[in-house]
């Protein structure tokens, strides 16, 4: 099989330890391995080293090959697909594909996220109605979350469900909605045929398939329309099956999300760093040099070499516009 792994967002809502030269995938958030890094690793267990590619922008080329050589794999360097622009993840997952044989199976992996426990059980159930569906792969939602995409489950398949709806980034009111109605949300990971995933795309988004005619990366990109396989492809298909997963999942998407994967105090206090916590609950704190909290509660603060971040718990999802600010500053 082979693994496509997606490295080349840029994760702006965990500035300031995200950067434009050094995205949310690249960081290791006290694991030891780097989101991407840990990719790679699940993706060892169902793909051989030349069988995955990594497709990422040229600027992080570098900091790919860095990370990859840390993890002492002899990674061929051809099996790193650069961008010369970021066009979001359908071209880059179409690029990925466009010269493999029509039969070929294909995993495509996000690099932003944490999985624990059996993924490959999945991935093999998956493959097993490939040859009819792409497939993606359900998590049950805890709250209405308007940053992924929701996926209503239809008629029982012989593993899974067939899509009845897909809609990506629903607004609060629908997604309070198809929280109730029992929808599912979308982890990001596909596995799909090569060709009933080109079929799919030639009948829905054609301007990507036409832009990938050209042989000259460059010029496709050119032309490639900026697009997500979840908009271009997934929420206008009706051949999209899901597979519900019953192991523990999180996009680390944002600074909320990064406090709900940590184990706490027991004052509820998520600590990275060093710190001197002074009655004060239900904080993340993340620092290279000493902080101390005094009577502070519910409050987000990311202390690096150069920017400081102070933001109340549950608004994270704002620290995009801070970064949209300075790129206007700048
Ligand atoms: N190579 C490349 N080029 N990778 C990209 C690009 C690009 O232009 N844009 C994004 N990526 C990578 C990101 O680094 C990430 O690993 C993955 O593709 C998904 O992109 P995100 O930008 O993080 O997507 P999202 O989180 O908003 O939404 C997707 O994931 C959600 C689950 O986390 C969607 O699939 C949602 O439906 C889903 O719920
Ligand atoms: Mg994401």
């Amino acid at each position: 099989m082979i693994s496509i792994i997606l490295a080349g967002g840029k994760g702006t809502r965990l500035w300031p330890l995200s950067r434009e030269y050094f995205s949310k995938q690249f960081l290791d958030f006290g694991f030891g391995k780097s989101l991407f890094q840990m990719t790679v690793e699940r993706c060892l267990e169902f793909s051989g080293l030349n069988d995955i590619f990594v497709v990422t922008n040229e600027k992080y080329k570098f900091i790919v090959l860095n990370q990859l050589e840390e993890l002492g794999y002899n990674f061929k360097e051809e099996n790193i697909l650069l961008e010369p622009e970021s066009k979001n993840t359908l071209p880059a997952i179409y690029y990925a594909i466009k010269d493999l044989n029509n039969d070929e199976i294909v995993g495509v992996f996000p690099s932003d996220h944490i999985i624990k426990g059996d993924l490959k059980e999945y991935i093999e159930k998956a493959k097993k109605i490939a040859n009819n569906y792409i497939v993606i792969f359900g998590v049950k939602p805890n709250k209405p979350h308007t940053g992924y995409g929701y996926i209503k489950p239809g008629e029982k398949l012989e593993v899974g469900y067939k899509v009845d709806e897909f809609k990506e980034k629903p607004n609060i009111e629908k997604a309070k909605e198809y929280l109730k109605k029992g929808y599912l949300w979308n982890s990001g990971m596909f596995l799909f045929k090569k060709d009933v995933f080109v079929e799919e795309v030639k009948n829905h988004c054609k301007e990507v398939y036409e832009a990938f005619l050209l042989d000259d990366i460059k010029e496709a990109y050119k032309t490639v329309p900026d697009i997500s396989i979840d908009y271009g492809v997934i929420e206008k298909s009706k051949k999209v099956a899901v597979i519900p997963l019953e192991i523990k999942w999180n996009d680390l998407g944002s600074f909320d999300a990064l406090y709900d994967e940590f184990s706490k105090d027991k004052n509820g206090n998520v600590i990275l760093g060093d710190n001197i916590i002074l009655d004060s609950k239900n904080n993340l704190s993340i620092n290279k040099k000493l902080i101390a909290l005094i009577d502070i509660n519910d409050l987000i603060v990311v202390d690096t070499r150069d920017a400081l971040l102070i933001c109340k718990k549950g608004s994270s999802q704002k620290v995009k516009e801070v970064v949209k600010k300075l790129k206007e500053i700048n």
